[in-house]
């Protein structure tokens, strides 16, 4: 099960508002935007690994979508279950409850970047396709190795020498660890921009993709959160950001990317 820094982390609640505002909300529109070009048409069944307190599911479900949270963290099941038409269920992507070939899209966003042994990642991918039905969808969520720096200089705190120096080591080799009590993730792996493909593919599954979920814009949170609230410009941006979402030479500075496959 998860390791007691992330689950303290987790257990804090800071996924019931994460998505509501600012970078958050360009990082939600952005995935719903890709995920609604990629889902089969409801009602197909999700299961959706690491789906917290259900930003995803409830929309999904109100979509018509029959959706089932997996997550290791009690309080996300509890509210994740409250949502109309979502099921709930306590578990781990490394072992996963569900049965093979069940669903018809295994969503992974959230697990793998939090698994900063390979072999556990590997493991997830191939939990999730072994899930899936044949022909089935696979999505996977993960942060990039370069956005703790870019998200330590946009907050101002490259300066002090021990988020810094986490940071040096993020950027050497991926494996996030933060100091106790600092304003910094909990324990993390960011993946450079072509292992995810990697991964997907040595897990079996074909025709993988990878996406860039924010772009390049995300650390200029204020002014992107300005440009979300106007609904014209927000409509606007949006569609810019879609047409550079597969530019590779701009993978590596969107914070999140999506990669997805079929089982
Ligand atoms: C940052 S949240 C992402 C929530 C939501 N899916 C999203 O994309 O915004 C990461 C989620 O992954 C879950 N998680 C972490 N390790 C996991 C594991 N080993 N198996 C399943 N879920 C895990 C956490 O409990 C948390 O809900």
């Amino acid at each position: 099960m998860l390791t007691p820094e992330i689950l303290e982390y987790y257990e804090r609640g800071g996924e019931t508002v994460r998505l509501s505002s600012g970078v958050g909300r360009l990082e939600f529109l952005r995935t719903w935007d890709i995920l609604t070009r990629i889902l089969p048409p409801p009602p197909a069944v999700i299961v959706d690994v690491g789906g917290a307190t259900g930003v995803y599911a409830g929309p999904l479900a109100h979509a018509g979508y029959q959706v089932t949270v997996v997550d290791p963290v009690p309080a996300h099941i509890s509210s994740a279950a409250e949502l109309p038409g979502v099921a709930a269920v306590l578990g781990d992507v490394r072992s996963l409850p569900q049965g093979d070939g069940t669903a018809d899209v295994v969503l992974l966003m959230g697990p793998l970047y939090h698994l900063p042994d390979p072999a556990e990642r590997a493991l997830a991918w191939r939990e999730a396709v072994r899930v899936a039905r044949a022909g089935g969808l696979v999505a996977g969520a993960t942060i990039t190795r370069h956005a703790p720096l870019l998200d330590v200089v946009a907050r101002g705190l490259f300066g002090d020498r021990e988020v810094q120096a986490v940071t040096l080591d993020d950027l050497a080799h991926g494996r996030h660890v933060s100091p106790p009590g600092r304003p910094l993730f909990t324990t993390a792996y960011f993946h450079a921009p072509g292992e995810p493909a990697r991964e997907a593919s040595a897990a079996g599954l074909t025709g993988v993709r990878t996406l860039a979920v924010e772009g390049p814009v995300w650390p200029m949170a204020d002014r992107v959160a300005d440009l979300l609230d106007d609904p014209v410009t927000s409509a606007e941006f949006l569609s810019v950001l879609r047409g550079l979402e597969a530019e590779p030479s701009l993978l590596g500075a969107s914070s999140h990317l999506l990669t997805f496959g079929k089982s």
